[in-house]
């Protein structure tokens, strides 16, 4: 079986529920279960041999260890960390604890199990640490794209302790032969996406008739990828991906923020219009910027396509489609997350189980 961290969160939901759905393979899911983690977003795998959640901490050595060596894991998939740029600039303590010293704590327990496996497994394991694009910093409106060789340059609490965690994988490879492999993605978008991101926010936000807070002038840039196209990213990875190498992943999808926030309006306008028959982009409010904001993102994805044969599925115009339409479909899910009533998951559904 394979170990996921983080499965509970946006794309480590994505990830479980296309990899049981397309691999089949079991997979151990260790989730701490933060206000990102949502466990109903794995109510359809409930029953199913195939997935098992465990709530713990990935910087939980002995822990992790234990699960390894119980569960006789093949491949590590890390998705746990926090991610919200704005929270890690209002409280960045978090950021050090889960996306370095978190990802060391994981990094130890993986060393320990890996060096004890007999040669061929040995040789078999990997350990794929998901990482983001973010940590290269921020473009001028005509540089390139950034390639795998671009340098580090992270600007946010968030993206320096993703960095830090990229490099502390490097080094477990280049010190202790370790096998890993590091993606490094675009902005991200689909189903399940914490209301707390800019998509999923304008989305939830325009339906309450609440405002739509642009950062700035809106005109900051960012490369979209639709969340399943990232899975299948990493499935390739895992498959095929290099020893100690790092694969960008992104959707050639680079938009400025206002013409996401204007496109999400254009499709609710169409497809749950306004009572009053305006459009919902009179709700747009230009709010002060995000202190340290990077301008620009953008993902040169041509070495995971020209190595691994790798290339997104959805163009930004059948994604976003989706995207909407999710959300419009599921208006409990959201009305739980915003409620907070989604944390109560775990012992509704676990409770009994666990006792049992
Ligand atoms: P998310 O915030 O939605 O989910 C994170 C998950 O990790 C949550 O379920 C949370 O409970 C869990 N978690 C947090 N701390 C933990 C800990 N100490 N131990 C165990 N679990 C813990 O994040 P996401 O958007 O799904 O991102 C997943 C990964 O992908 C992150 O590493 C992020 O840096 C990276 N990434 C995200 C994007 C994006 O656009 N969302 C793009 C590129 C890379
Ligand atoms: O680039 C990959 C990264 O994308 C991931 O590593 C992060 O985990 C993920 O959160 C995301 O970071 P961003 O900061 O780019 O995403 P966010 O959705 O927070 O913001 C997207 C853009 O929209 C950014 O320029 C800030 C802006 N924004 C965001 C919010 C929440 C607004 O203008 N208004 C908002 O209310």
């Amino acid at each position: 079986m394979i170990l996921v961290t983080g499965g509970a969160g946006f794309i480590g939901t994505n990830f479980v529920l296309d990899w049981i759905a397309s691999v089949g393979e079991p997979v151990l899911n260790l989730d701490k279960l933060t206000y990102a983690g949502n466990l109903e977003n794995l109510a359809s795998l409930a029953g199913d041999a195939r997935h098992r959640f465990v709530q713990g901490d990935i910087g939980d050595t002995a822990l992790v260890g234990r699960l390894l060596a119980e569960n006789e894991v093949r491949a590590v998939v890390n998705f746990a960390a926090e991610s919200h740029v704005d929270r890690s600039i209002h409280g960045p303590a978090a950021f050090v604890e889960t996306n370095v010293v978190g990802t060391f704590g994981l990094l130890e327990a993986v060393r320990a199990y890996w060096g004890a496996l007999p040669a061929e497994r040995k040789s078999a394991f990997r350990f794929l640490h998901v990482s983001t694009d973010e940590v290269y910093g921020s473009l001028d409106a005509q540089a390139p794209a950034f390639t795998e060789q671009h340098r580090y340059e992270p600007n946010s609490p968030y993206s320096a302790s993703k960095a830090a965690s990229d490099h502390l994988v490097r080094a477990y490879h280049h010190t202790y032969g370790l096998p890993v492999v590091t993606t490094n993605c675009s902005n991200n978008y689909g189903p399940f996406h914490f209301p707390e991101k800019l998509i999923p926010l304008m989305i939830v936000n325009a339906l309450a008739g609440k405002p739509l807070p642009v950062y700035g002038d809106g005109q900051q840039v960012r490369d979209w990828l639709y969340v399943g196209d990232h899975c299948s990213a990493i499935r390739r990875v895992l498959e095929a991906g290099q020893l100690g190498e790092t694969y960008n992943v992104g959707g050639w999808n680079e938009k400025p923020n206002l013409e996401i926030v204007r496109t999400v309006c254009a499709l609710l306008d169409e497809k749950r219009p306004r009572v009053d028959g305006k459009s919902y982009a009179e709700q747009i409010a230009y709010v002060t910027d995000r202190p340290g904001h990077d301008r620009r993102y953008a993902i040169d994805a041509r070495k995971i396509e020209r190595e691994l044969g790798w290339k997104p599925a959805e163009t930004f115009d059948t994604g976003i489609r989706k995207t909407v339409e999710w959300y419009l479909d599921h208006a409990d899910w959201v009305a739980r997350v915003q409620s907070g009533a989604y944390r109560e998951w775990l012992s509704t559904n676990y409770g009994e189980r666990e006792s049992a």
